[in-house]
């Protein structure tokens, strides 16, 4: 039974993960400083080492567990944060990750999966980008995620160590975490289920590629599997207008939704969606969850929380 470490196991997209690899019979760890993460959505099951990515005493943790598989989510994922405070995300994002990788290569571990962005490192593209479009990082989030990917490389030179990078779209669904890399469909569904207006940022005609979460926890359970490692980008592959959005959470809500335009803010990027043949063909992966399911699951999720 592989031992497995999720780093940022207590946030959105790590504790789905976890509680995945858990139900599938992997021994799991959690490290997380809980700085956007929550206690309880850390599965009882785990192990949980509460303690900062940077910090020098993580060595310590891997030398004991001796894990086979690390999945490195643990992140500031605040754009606007990133945009403001540029070397805090340096130190969060690079040098942290960097901090994991170095554990990972002395301590044996088979595999590193991690967790990058394809909306955000691609900048503006007019057809879905595919993994070898040009990167044009429009914000030091980017900037930094990319950094890390770049450190996972020296890596593998110097310590062998394999590894995935997962350069996921906009992940959405249960748990997402309101500040994060525009996590519209969360921020809208929750303002919705407490009765509280949005506020849009543009014109509504800005795109993403959205892709529900238990999906993006699909691929990362892909990579752990799939041989070798590579760079895969994960997305739908369909580019969706915040208006779409809009329009889609008016159509399954059930409730009033009310929201008001706003200008747009530095750092984000206007048309985005990503090519994920490379993943379909090598991971086996594809994307099965449709957007009006996700949203109307999301929203179940958001007045669930609410009504607790
Ligand atoms: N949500 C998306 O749409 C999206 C898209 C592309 C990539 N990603 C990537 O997926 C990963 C997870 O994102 P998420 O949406 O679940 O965000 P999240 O904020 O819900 O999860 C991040 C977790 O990491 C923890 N964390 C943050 N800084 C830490 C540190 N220094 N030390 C230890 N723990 C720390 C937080 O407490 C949190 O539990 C991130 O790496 C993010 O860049 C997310």
């Amino acid at each position: 039974m592989p031992k497995c470490l999720v780093t940022g196991g207590a946030g959105f997209i790590g504790s789905n993960l976890t509680d995945e690899l858990i139900k599938l019979g992997h021994k799991v760890s959690v490290i997380d400083n809980l700085s956007s993460g929550k206690k309880e959505y850390l599965n009882p099951r785990a192990k949980f080492y509460k303690i900062d990515i940077c910090s020098p005493e993580i060595n310590k943790i891997f030398q004991r567990e001796k894990f086979d598989y690390v999945f490195h989510l643990a992140a500031q994922i605040d754009v606007r944060i990133s945009v403001a405070r540029p070397e805090f995300d340096n130190q969060m994002n690079a040098m942290g990750s960097l901090n994991v990788f170095k554990q990972c290569g002395g301590n044996k571990v088979k595999k590193i999966i991690f967790v990058s962005t394809g909306g955000a490192l691609y900048g503006d593209c007019l057809k879905p980008a595919g993994e070898q479009t040009l990167i044009q990082p429009v914000s030091p989030y980017a900037i930094h995620k990319y950094a890390a990917e770049r450190y996972l490389e020296l890596c593998r030179e110097l310590y062998g160590l394999d590894y995935t990078v997962l350069r996921l779209a906009n992940v959405y669904g249960p748990r997402q975490y309101k500040g994060g890399e525009c996590g519209i469909i969360g921020v809208f569904t929750s303002n919705l289920a407490a009765g509280k207006p949005s506020v849009l940022y543009g014109d509504g005609s800005k795109t993403r590629d959205f892709v529900y979460v238990s999906d993006a926890v699909g691929a990362c359970v892909k990579a752990m599997a799939a041989g070798p490692g590579g760079v895969f980008n994960i997305g739908n592959g369909r580019e969706i207008s915040m208006d779409e959005i809009i329009s889609a959470i008016k159509k399954t809500a059930g409730k009033k939704f009310i929201f008001k335009k706003e200008p747009d803010r530095p750092g984000e990027v206007r048309r985005s969606s990503l090519n994920s043949a490379k993943a379909k063909k090598i991971l086996g992966w594809r994307a099965r969850v449709k957007l009006n399911d996700g949203i109307s699951r999301t929203i179940a999720w958001a007045l669930n929380q609410q009504s607790k």
